[in-house]
């Protein structure tokens, strides 16, 4: 599909309210002797409701890059700010707690449990934060109707295909409603069919809530659904391009798969 692009080639596009806010960022492994500087002073914002596509070739540092984001890894030097939180300098118990409260990860490996259906891979995190049952039950349903996984609810992961498998992993981050979602090429074991498909998804469904995605990718085509396309390097930044829609791309109605899970709110069992 052509997504009817226009360029604003800019280097320095500032988003107006930051999500996320890096500071000459520096990871510098050391291998023996060998030093090898994966992300070699990076800095950039992205704005709320984006959806930023960070491209680049193996070995860019594109993994590095994300993993520091989220707090996987800790920089060797540089400022990271989510929502306003330095996180830098956070102690793991503290990352824990910030992950839980912010963050979601769509994985390549879907990670989903072998033993529980599809609603029960996707009502999982729910538990961790405490939510009762019926609650959890309904917003995992939901948000497989959200995916298009309607009839395969009760299906086991090794009773679906890999894109569908992928599609339970997507629910299952969106689920908890985080404001940031990492995905490291979230489609990378997918054809390029149901990639797209995963890119539509996954566009709509932070469209209507405003939540933040970033997505690494190698694929350029892929990079072309994001709303900021970050360049990555030899663990430099080459470009930081906004991308800008027509309106009636902006305005286009969601795919009729993707209701909103609290539009129709109407089975709120109290019971
Ligand atoms: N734990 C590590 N120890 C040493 N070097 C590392 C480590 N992790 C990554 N690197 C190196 O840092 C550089 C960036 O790696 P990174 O995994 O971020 O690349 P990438 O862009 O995600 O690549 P790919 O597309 O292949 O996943 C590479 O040169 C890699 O070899
Ligand atoms: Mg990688």
């Amino acid at each position: 599909m052509d997504n009817h692009l226009e360029m604003t080639e800019n280097t320095s596009s500032k988003p107006k309210d930051s999500v996320i806010s890096v500071k000459n960022l520096y990871k510098i492994y050391k291998l023996g002797e060998e030093r090898v500087r994966a992300l070699n002073g990076v800095s950039f914002e992205i704005g709320r409701g984006e959806f930023c596509a960070i491209v680049g070739t193996s070995g860019s540092g594109k993994s590095t890059l994300l993993n520091m984001l989220a707090g996987l890894e800790k920089p060797t030097k540089g400022e990271i700010v989510l929502e306003g939180t330095h996180i830098e300098n956070k102690n793991e118990n503290q990352l824990v707690a910030f992950r839980r409260q912010h963050i979601g990860f769509i994985f390549q490996a879907y990670d989903l449990l072998p033993s529980l259906t599809a609603l029960e891979n996707v009502a999982l995190p729910l538990s961790f934060q405490g939510i009762r049952r019926k609650e959890r039950n309904m917003r995992a349903n939901k948000m497989l109707d959200m995916v298009g996984l309607e009839k395969y609810k009760k299906h086991k992961p090794t009773q679906m295909s890999g894109g569908q498998q992928q599609r339970v992993g997507m629910a299952r981050a969106l689920v908890v409603r985080p404001d940031i979602i990492f995905a490291d090429e979230p489609t990378g074991n997918l054809d390029s069919v149901t990639s797209e498909e995963m890119m539509h998804l996954m566009q709509n469904v932070v469209r209507k809530k405003g939540q933040t995605l970033v997505m690494v990718t190698h694929d350029d085509h892929l990079a072309s659904y994001a709303d900021r396309i970050i360049r990555i390097q030899d663990g430099k930044i080459l470009s930081n391009t906004l991308v800008q829609r027509e309106e009636t791309e902006k305005a286009k109605k969601p795919d009729d798969a993707l209701q909103d899970p609290d539009e129709e709110k109407t089975v709120a069992p109290t019971t």
